[in-house]
């Protein structure tokens, strides 16, 4: 019997390619996001099921868990993609931009990770899936709120994958480069740059193989794993030449 598989963000790009590549390995997808019509349509080409939910919303998050676990006790993999972008500066931005990246991109896989905690025990050995992004290692402008949203969810992603390993339930951190989606078309990206986008069933792929070579984390592309420590090892560096960025418009 196929696994019952919980993708949060699945109404669009990277989430919606997951759920496809799983159900079509003959996993039960229940998809979470907020526009239920997409959801609903994509439930349906997948003989999925699919739950409206907000997850920056923490009651709303539990409500929903315990509709699903009650119809499936188990779950044997939860994938934590939900996510919003945000151009935007910590000086002039909107600050409910600033506050609704944190509350959805970080504190929302955190929520459902609690809330789907007991049908992953119940079912290990088991998989979280994080999709954190290579802007959870790397800062700068244009995009500093979404990447200290991002740096909080790796510590997240890295700190559950060491609490829930005696458990059984593996944890897989995926960062993905740029990828265009309807969230993040990356049209900003300059010509020479717009070459090594890719698509949301790439990262899809990389998830796929993901779990099924048990990594824990992993970048994709690969080229941009050893950017990293750049930053890390040349940090003024990095500020000389991330300053000179043009302000988002
Ligand atoms: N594309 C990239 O270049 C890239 C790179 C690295 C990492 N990522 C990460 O990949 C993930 C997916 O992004 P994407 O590129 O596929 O963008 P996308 O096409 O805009 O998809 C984002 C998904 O998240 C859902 N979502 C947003 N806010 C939500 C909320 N409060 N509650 C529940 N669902 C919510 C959206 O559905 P609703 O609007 O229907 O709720 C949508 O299904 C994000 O975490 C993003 O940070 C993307």
């Amino acid at each position: 019997m196929g696994r019952v598989v919980v993708v949060t963000g699945a109404s669009s790009g990277i989430g919606a390619e997951i759920a496809r590549v799983l159900s079509a390995r003959g996993d039960l997808c229940v998809l979470l996001a907020r526009r239920l019509d997409r959801l609903q349509a994509l439930a349906n080409e997948l003989g999925g099921e699919a739950e409206q939910c907000d997850v920056s919303d923490r009651a709303a998050v539990e409500a929903v868990a315990a509709r699903v676990l009650a119809r499936h006790p188990k779950i044997d993999v939860l994938v934590n993609n939900a996510g919003i972008p945000g151009r935007a500066r910590f000086l002039d931005g909107d600050p409910d931009v600033i506050e609704r990246l944190i509350r959805i991109n970080y504190l929302g896989g955190i929520w459902c990770l609690r809330a789907f905690l007991p049908g992953l025990r119940a079912a290990a050995p088991s998989d979280v899936v994080n999709i954190v992004s290579v802007s959870g290692v790397i800062a700068g402008p244009p995009s500093g709120p979404y990447s200290a949203s991002k740096h909080a969810q790796l510590a997240f992603s890295r700190t559950a994958a060491a609490e829930l390993r005696t458990e059984g339930i593996r944890v897989h951190t995926v960062k993905p480069g740029f990828a265009r989606t309807e969230g993040f078309p990356q049209k900003w990206l300059p010509r020479h740059v717009q070459r090594i986008v890719i698509g949301p069933d790439d990262v899809a792929a990389h998830v796929l193989r993901s779990l099924e070579q048990g990594r824990g984390e992993t970048t994709v592309p690969w080229f941009y794993g050893p950017l990293a420590p750049l930053q890390d090892a040349m940090p003024n560096l990095f500020t000389r030449v991330l300053s000179r960025v043009p302000k988002a418009p």
